[in-house]
């Protein structure tokens, strides 16, 4: 049982880490930006609504985040823990993932902040290539595929996100500032919450997160 909030800044290798933290516990991973880009592959009526926010590198509005992400959470699979991915991303946001929790007799065993410095994440933010067909996450530096352009798991094309541009990434780093950083304060508050270095290699980082939850 894990239930979990990965924080950091656009970059710092949320969904990279929360792929072997899910596999090791074995608990649902849950990403908001993850739901919206599924919603604008797909066309919905939800997904038009996100794009606009996601293309400025805005936040997509409180009120509709936190209606997708307890919906999702009253699913089945995640009676014996999650992992957060992106949620939530303003005080408001954590405030009503609380008050979510507590009427449900839950709340949040640990919050893992990763920390990574700005450059390092411009870096990471325009070098990032995913696979349109199976989600994988490759980096054109750091993990590139061993043909360029393909994924090694299923030979889908490698494709660069919409928001993954210098102009877009900037913006998208700015308002974590504004309105995201603060969630550090306010988990700091209750307490636990800890810091991890997420500026050196994966495995490491992972390391310190297996560490940090055990
Ligand atoms: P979201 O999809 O959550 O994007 P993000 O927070 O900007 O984070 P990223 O996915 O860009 O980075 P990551 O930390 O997952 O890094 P990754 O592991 O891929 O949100 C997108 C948009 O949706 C938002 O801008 C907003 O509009 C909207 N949204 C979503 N949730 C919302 C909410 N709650 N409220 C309002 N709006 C919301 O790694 C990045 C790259 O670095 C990869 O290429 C990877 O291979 C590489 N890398 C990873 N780790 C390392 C390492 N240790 N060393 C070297 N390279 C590494
Ligand atoms: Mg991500």
């Amino acid at each position: 049982m894990l239930r979990t909030i990965l924080l950091g800044p656009p970059g710092a290798g949320k969904g990279t880490q929360a792929v072997r933290i899910v596999e090791k516990y074995n608990i649902p991973h849950i990403s908001t930006g993850d739901i919206f880009r599924e919603n604008i592959k797909n066309g919905t009526e939800l997904g038009k609504r996100a794009k606009a926010y996601m293309d400025k590198g805005e936040l997509v509005p409180d009120d509709l985040v936190i209606e997708i992400a307890t919906t999702r959470l009253l699913e089945d699979d995640c009676k014996d823990g999650f992992l957060l991915d992106g949620f939530p991303r303003t005080v408001y946001q954590a405030e009503k993932l609380d008050e979510f929790l507590k009427a449900h007799d839950s709340k949040l065993d640990i919050v893992i902040d990763l920390e990574v410095g700005e450059e390092e994440l411009m870096r990471r933010i325009t070098g990032r290539r995913v696979c349109k067909n199976c989600g994988a996450t490759y980096h054109v530096v750091n993990f590139p595929p061993a043909v360029e352009g393909k994924c090694d798991k299923c030979g889908g094309e490698l494709i660069q996100r919409d928001d993954d541009n210098e102009e877009t990434a900037k913006n998208r780093i700015s308002v974590y500032k504004d309105q995201t950083e603060p969630l550090i304060g306010y988990y700091e508050k209750s307490g636990n919450i800890v810091h991890v270095d997420g500026s050196i290699s994966p495995e490491n980082t992972f390391d310190q997160i297996v560490k940090a939850v055990d």
